[in-house]
């Protein structure tokens, strides 16, 4: 008896099903998701932090059901996502003889499940791949929509593909071994969900006092979890490749990744830049007109409140210009802007006059207090 998942993502070439798996038994991924897939072997791929608190269980668990399984486990962090460690992925796959027939089980957070669906998805032309996202980033946003990928050098993202996974799992109880600053970054994506698709999730994160209070709080997650994948689901289903909708997932991300990159990626985390990219962003929008006076307050107020800006000294308004005029995927989208215009509303802008955006930069450079000595 096959066991009907909890949300469906619709692509015009394959149908993507999503388990919640609160409330279901962890044995329900190996008897809903992995046994219809009848592969001949499995490969668990996962990171050494998540491998030592969730790994062994599932090895286990799958080893008991009968399936034949290798287990790659890499180290944590970005350096990971490389071609380098991808082709030693892809040699561990050939060496443990998996086939056409063979399914990858990504386990772990971003990194992971971007780096084990780029080797699925040129692995022999593309084996079949299952995300088991195990950080609330990869949860509510890296595990779902089918981009993978690994950096080449400085270049994120550089090499990659859409490929879609067989199957997505998501299990919120992972997130009670994660780290509290991996769990708050987050938040930079699910603001971004509540400012632009879902008025009811913005008005949940608008009553919290902050994100501590809501960490250990399992209800909570489960349902902030749930909305930030549907509002994925539906955005991804209705334009996969990010020519239109999807491309409401970039906000706070325009200024967010230049401020990533003046700060070399160790500076700022990409939840602390996204919360930065929001704030410019609708400074930007109230300059503009996209979005009115009061919202863009108490839109920025909920930014500040729930992940409070880091110290911005020594950065220049005109080098984050340059850096968002290098990034390809800016400028190749005709320099466009996504506001939020109330909410769970949005706006998306093309040919945003860069003096504005620079005025826009210079205002919140200035309004840090660590800046405003410098600027
Ligand atoms: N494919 C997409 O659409 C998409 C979207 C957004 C981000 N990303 C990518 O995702 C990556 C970031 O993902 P991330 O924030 O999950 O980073 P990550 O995979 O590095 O995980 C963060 C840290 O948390 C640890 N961890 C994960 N789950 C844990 C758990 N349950 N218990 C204990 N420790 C745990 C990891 O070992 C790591 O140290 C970036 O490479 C980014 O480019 C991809
Ligand atoms: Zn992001």
């Amino acid at each position: 008896m096959t066991v009907p998942p909890d949300l469906d993502m619709r692509y015009p070439h394959c149908t993507v099903p999503v388990f919640f798996a609160d409330g279901r038994e962890p044995a329900e991924l190996e008897r809903a998701v992995i046994r219809p897939l009848a592969p001949d072997r499995i490969a668990l791929v996962s990171d050494a932090n998540v491998f030592a608190r969730h790994g062994y269980a599932l090895e286990a668990l799958l080893a008991q059901a009968g399936h034949v399984v290798a287990t790659v486990v890499l180290q944590p962090g970005e350096e990971t996502k490389s071609p380098e460690v991808a082709a030693e992925v892809a040699g561990a796959f050939c060496e443990n003889g998996l086939s056409r027939r063979s399914l990858v089980l990504a386990l772990g957070g971003g990194v992971v499940g971007d780096l084990a669906g780029f080797v699925a998805g040129i692995y022999m032309r593309g084996i079949r791949y299952v995300q088991v996202p195990t950080s609330l980033l990869a949860q509510v946003d890296s595990a779902v929509g089918g981009k993978v990928g690994v950096n080449l050098h400085d270049a994120k993202n550089m090499l990659g593909l859409f490929y879609q996974p067989a199957a997505i799992w998501v299990d919120t109880r992972y997130l009670a071994t994660l780290p509290e600053a991996e769990y708050h970054g987050a938040f930079g994506e699910v603001l971004k969900y509540a400012l632009t698709l879902d008025a009811t999730l913005y008005e949940r994160l608008a009553a919290l006092p902050a994100v501590a209070a809501v960490r250990g709080d399992a209800a909570f997650n489960a349902e902030l979890v749930r909305r930030c994948v549907a509002r994925k689901a539906e955005v991804a289903a209705a334009d996969e490749t990010e020519r239109g909708l999807r491309r409401v997932l970039n906000f706070g991300h325009t200024a967010g990744h230049a401020l990533e990159a003046a700060g070399e990626y160790r500076r700022f985390c990409h939840g602390e830049a996204v919360a930065v990219g929001m704030v410019v962003a609708q400074e930007l929008g109230r300059r503009l007109g996209c979005v009115d006076a009061a919202w863009a307050e108490a839109s920025i107020a909920c930014i500040r409140r729930l992940l409070p800006a880091p110290a911005l000294d020594g950065l220049d308004a005109g080098a984050l210009l340059a850096a968002m005029t290098h990034d390809k995927k800016w400028s190749g989208s005709r320099r466009c802007f996504v506001f939020s215009t109330g909410p769970g509303r949005h706006r998306i802008e093309d040919d945003v006059p860069a003096e504005a955006v620079a005025a826009a930069l210079r205002h919140v450079l200035a309004a840090d207090p660590a800046a405003s000595a410098w600027v």
